[in-house]
């Protein structure tokens, strides 16, 4: 058994006695996998990894899916982004800033984020924790007649932040060039609203911060409302978790069981983190 510490919030755990810098054996690997599904965030903290180790490592979850914005891809491997607010020689070493407000990786996606897998190369004296939500939990205590009633509802997502559409502003999205919207992250993309994760069969709410801004089949200010009241019930300080890095740990985490939130760093302060995200092999389903 690997050994772990529980966070000592509703879900997240240290697993300990694992060295990401060496191939992990089969049985290893799925009793990690089995940790995510139960825990939904693992940190694996002090590793020393190049980038295609962390790579390697981050694909066991499933095909990488590199981010829209390639503007912020590493060098030497695409399927990795480099998350920083350090600014080289006028240029940004990364994306700074991405994703501070609560979602799930890629729910603008017909095919979203499965487990999002970071490694951290540079930490700030101050801020930069991401926090977590516990979609599955929330699920579970909502009262019984609003889970009848969201029965088989489907969200329609568009890629952004929906409670934040001024794109001056630090906590909206950042935007795509026309180019990349071509390519992908453009269309409107139907998810349920109760899904049931691929692994475990539990249930969870999806989706309903972030990029969903209506409900199949509702008035477009109807089905904002239930979403915006679905998202305060689940964000509620009960059901979070917050992570705190060190330099070298890994964490990874579910899409289909989390909501997650960046939190804004300050210039001053460097930041750079390795951030590989890999896809489900299917849709999500109800
Ligand atoms: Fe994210």
């Amino acid at each position: 058994m690997i050994p772990i510490t529980p966070s000592g919030n509703c879900m997240g755990v240290d697993v300990h006695g694992v060295d990401l810098s060496r191939p992990l054996h089969e049985a290893q690997f799925l009793e990690i996998r089995e940790l995510l599904h139960r825990y939904h965030v693992l940190a694996f903290r002090f590793q020393d990894l190049q980038p295609r180790g962390f790579l390697d490592f981050a694909r066991r979850f499933g095909p990488p899916e590199p981010h829209v914005l390639d503007q912020y891809h590493h060098p030497g491997f695409p399927d990795i982004l480099i998350l920083s607010n350090v600014v080289k020689d006028g240029k940004p070493a990364g994306l700074a800033d991405g994703g501070t407000y609560w979602h799930s990786d890629y729910s603008y996606l017909p095919i979203p984020a499965r487990a999002t897998v970071l490694y951290s190369v540079q930490v700030p004296q101050v801020g930069g924790d991401t926090l977590f939500s516990d979609q599955e939990l929330a699920y579970e205590e909502l009262p019984e007649a609003m889970k009848k009633r969201i029965a088989g509802m489907v969200t329609l997502n568009v890629y952004g932040n929906r409670d934040d559409l001024d794109l001056s502003s630090r906590t909206s999205a950042p935007p795509p060039t026309q180019e990349q919207k071509d390519r992908r992250g453009a269309t409107l993309i139907r998810h349920p609203l109760v899904r049931r994760h691929p692994y475990s069969g539990r249930k969870a709410l999806y989706s309903v911060s972030g990029t969903s801004y209506a409900i199949e089949g509702m008035p477009e200010d109807e089905g904002l409302a239930l979403l915006r009241e679905l998202a305060a019930h689940s964000t509620q300080p009960k059901y979070r978790h917050s992570m705190k890095y060190g330099v070298g740990d890994v964490v990874v985490w579910d899409n289909a069981s989390v909501l997650h939130s960046a939190t804004l760093t300050d210039p001053a302060h460097p930041r750079t983190l390795y951030r590989v995200t890999t896809k489900e092999t299917q849709p999500p389903s109800a």
